[in-house]
């Protein structure tokens, strides 16, 4: 059977060429380019890689025309309501959902290996006192690699998969030591005897000697209803197919680096005010604004070509729906309303710029829909977070997908990712 073909005519010289057209179990085919400046001469332009695939891949499914997405082929949706964050981090790793059996040896190891190394303490008490979090994350995380360094070599996949476990369990205990660093308050060692997300919100909130706070009212431990809101923001972020930070950290482990040093060069990339770092400058955006009767001002100012100032927390380069991470945090948002403190005047500021943009035809013309940051950042702070922690939350949960996709770009033979230019100087 012959192959399908894209046929491209260069209309200077009049040659032909073909290359081939590969299918996707889902989604759009793709035409392979790969030999593309061999047989041309000429190499693709593609800025911002709005038309480029640069991976196969069999971890995330994203349709954003439809405001889809799965994680091994099951709906984020059915993960958010009915599978804890431990269980979706199995499930990318291993392609799978957990038995009953293997989810307590994973949480049980994940629990276990949550301790950092003293020395990697002391690197991060020697921060500045106002440092932010997110630079203690990538640097402490960079650090890891050092503590870890026999991670480096081709490892058999139990060796890959211990890698794996030990950074997830890692990394909320260099955020929360990062959070405490940076409130000048003494760090809580991991409890062994709380589950993933209760005990990364009790290295946030206990006092030393694992006491909780205790008011008029009695001992405030931590509820329930924030353990299940916390793990269900952690599922929402695990992965999300080749975004910017996950390709960074293919990019760097095309170099041969250590997983844990690409893991850090991913946090850097989140950082950014157009990635993870959005959902706190949505909080800080809805501050400046202040009050409902603000919204269309800065809507319009939203609108202005020459106004370089952007609604946090709307657009996305793949959704050109809503995004269903978004959806479920609504729907949690709405959910916790009545059990948890959260700022009913940042939410009708929040709730009027929803409604005024979905109507107007600047935003509804470019496909411009909230999302996930939109939300989530409500949430945090009605669970006690502060701003600045916001973005690591995304970092926790994200690290699964980073790691998952850097163990699936290694399993096969792979090329330094390495693009050229368009050569316009001198
Ligand atoms: N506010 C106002 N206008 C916007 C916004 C926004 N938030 N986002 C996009 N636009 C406009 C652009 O000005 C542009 O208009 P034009 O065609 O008239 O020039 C058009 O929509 C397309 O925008 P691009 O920047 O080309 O879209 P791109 O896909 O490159 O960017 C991005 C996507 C970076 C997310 C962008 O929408 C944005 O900056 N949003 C705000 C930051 C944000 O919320 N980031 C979080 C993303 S989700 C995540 O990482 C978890």
């Amino acid at each position: 059977m012959s192959k399908d073909t894209v046929t491209m005519i260069n209309n200077r010289t009049e040659e032909k060429f073909e290359f081939d057209i590969l299918d996707a179990t889902r989604g759009p085919s793709v035409v392979d380019i790969s030999k593309f400046y061999k047989e041309t001469g000429m190499f693709t332009f593609d800025e911002g890689y709005t038309s480029t695939a640069s991976c196969r891949s069999k971890v995330t499914y994203i349709d954003g025309q439809q405001g889809e997405l799965r994680y091994r082929g099951i709906p984020i949706e059915e993960l958010a309501e009915n599978h804890n964050y431990l269980e979706t981090c199995f499930l990318l790793l291993r392609g799978k959902l957990p038995s009953a059996d293997e989810l307590l040896d994973f949480d049980y190891e994940i629990r276990h290996r949550s301790f950092i190394d003293e020395n990697l303490k002391q690197l991060i008490d020697s921060f500045p006192d106002n440092a932010h979090p997110m630079s203690i994350l990538s640097s402490g995380v960079s650090a890891l690699s050092s503590f870890y360094y026999e991670h480096l070599k081709n490892n058999d996949e139990e060796a890959k998969q211990e890698m794996a476990s030990r950074i997830i369990a890692k990394i909320p205990t260099v955020a929360a030591f990062a959070y405490r660093k940076s409130l000048g308050i003494p760090i809580i060692y991991p409890d062994i005897e709380r589950s993933f997300t209760e005990n990364f919100l009790y290295m946030l909130r206990a006092y030393p000697g694992g006491k909780m706070k205790r008011t008029l009212n009695g001992v405030e431990e931590i509820k329930e209803i924030e353990i299940k809101a916390l793990d269900t923001i952690f599922t929402l972020h695990a992965d999300h197919e080749q975004n910017a930070s996950t390709t960074t950290v293919r990019t760097v482990a095309s170099t041969g680096a250590h997983p844990y040093v690409a893991i850090s060069a991913g946090i850097s990339a989140l950082w950014g005010r157009a990635h993870g770092g959005a959902n706190e400058s949505v909080i800080s955006q809805l501050d400046m604004i202040g009050d409902v009767k603000n919204v269309d001002k800065y809507i319009a100012k939203a609108k202005d070509p020459n106004d370089p100032f952007r609604l946090m927390g709307f657009g996305h380069r793949v959704y050109k729906n809503f995004d269903p991470r978004a959806k479920a945090l609504k729907k949690l948002q709405d959910q916790l309303k009545n059990e948890l403190d959260l700022d009913s005047h940042l939410m009708e500021i929040a709730h009027k710029i929803e409604e005024v943009a979905l109507q107007d035809e600047y935003f509804v013309s470019r496909n411009l829909y909230p999302n996930i940051d939109f939300y989530s950042g409500v949430i945090l702070t009605a669970l006690k977070i502060n701003r600045p922690m916001f973005t690591p939350i995304f970092v926790i949960g994200r690290t699964v997908g980073w790691i998952t996709q850097l163990m699936e770009f290694r399993r096969t033979p792979y090329k330094i990712t390495r693009p050229r230019q368009l050569y316009l100087g001198k």
